[in-house]
């Protein structure tokens, strides 16, 4: 049997119902990683969890709204429970419903609810899975951390402000988690994608923003939730083991460049 590059691992990925989150849970299982699929849509969790399971990997559907510290703690104890260990967590979940971020716009226009529930499932949510995660992964010795945050955490935009501002957070957080428990080995970095052709993504999308995002890209495709897979499957092994407290974009080269790059005269 082919030996995985995560083998006798056990991994959490919060919104692991998701999009990029079953993606993710799919490839640190086929690393040989066991894996809790955690989701506010437990029925989506325990869905996906099946669906590795019948792959011959191993995975369990965990049920959570993890923006409540009592829901997090069950979440992580109900992992170590099951696998008897905690080595890498996936901190993917946010709030991305559309009819949810139309009411998040410009500052003038921003209710103080919009603000509070963002800023609890994408930012104080991060923060309580590394609370109730760390102790576990040091009693093995440490562990990995995959923060999510995204492009819009480093630029302004006219709308998605409590979303920008939540991400930001995201980004400063791993810097003080990874100065805070590196030398109990614990390494936290986050992943900045640019836009990522989820299903959800891709039935918002029309042709004419399609060939926009096409051009932003350097790349000749926008990217997928298997693209991001696989660099959590780099953060999480042993691979990566120099590299800690960063923010690693993967965004077809979208933040690397002024507007000019493909211009019809490329
Ligand atoms: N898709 C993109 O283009 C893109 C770009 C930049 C960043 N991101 C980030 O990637 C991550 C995954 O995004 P996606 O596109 O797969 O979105 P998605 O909507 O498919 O997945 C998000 C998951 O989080 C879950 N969730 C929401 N609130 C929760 C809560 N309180 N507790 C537990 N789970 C909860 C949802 O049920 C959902 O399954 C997010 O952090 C998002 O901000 C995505």
């Amino acid at each position: 049997m082919a030996v995985g590059r995560l083998d006798g691992k056990v991994a959490m990925v919060t919104g692991g119902a998701g999009g990029i989150g079953s993606a993710t849970a799919r490839a640190l299982a086929r690393e040989g990683a066991s894996v809790a699929v955690v989701d506010v849509n437990g029925e989506k969790a325990a869905h996906v969890a099946e669906a590795i399971l019948g792959t011959g990997a191993i995975a369990v559907g965990v049920q959570a709204d993890l923006s409540e510290e009592p829901d997090v703690a069950a979440a992580v104890r109900a992992t170590v429970t099951h696998y008897g260990r905690l080595d890498i967590l996936h901190n993917n979940a946010a709030l991305t419903d559309s009819d949810f971020l139309s009411r998040d716009t410009k500052v003038t226009e921003l209710s103080v609810e919009v603000w509070e529930r963002t800023m609890a499932v994408n930012l104080r949510s991060q923060m309580l899975m590394c609370k109730h995660a760390i102790p576990e992964m040091v009693r093995n010795g440490g562990g990995s951390i995959i923060n999510m945050s995204s492009g819009a955490s480093l630029k302004g935009d006219r709308t998605r402000t409590a979303y920008g501002v939540s991400k930001a957070g995201v980004n400063t957080l791993t810097m003080y988690v990874a100065t805070g428990h590196g030398k109990q080995g614990v390494r936290v970095n986050t992943i900045v994608p640019g836009l990522i052709i989820t299903d959800a993504v891709r039935a918002h999308l029309t042709e004419h923003m399609l060939e926009g995002l096409g051009r932003a890209t350097l790349t000749p495709y926008v990217g997928e939730p298997d693209d991001v897979a696989n660099l959590v499957v780099f953060l999480a092994s042993d691979e990566s083991r120099y590299i800690t407290g960063q923010m690693i974009a993967i965004d077809g080269g979208m933040s690397s460049h002024v507007g000019s790059a493909g211009r019809d005269d490329d």
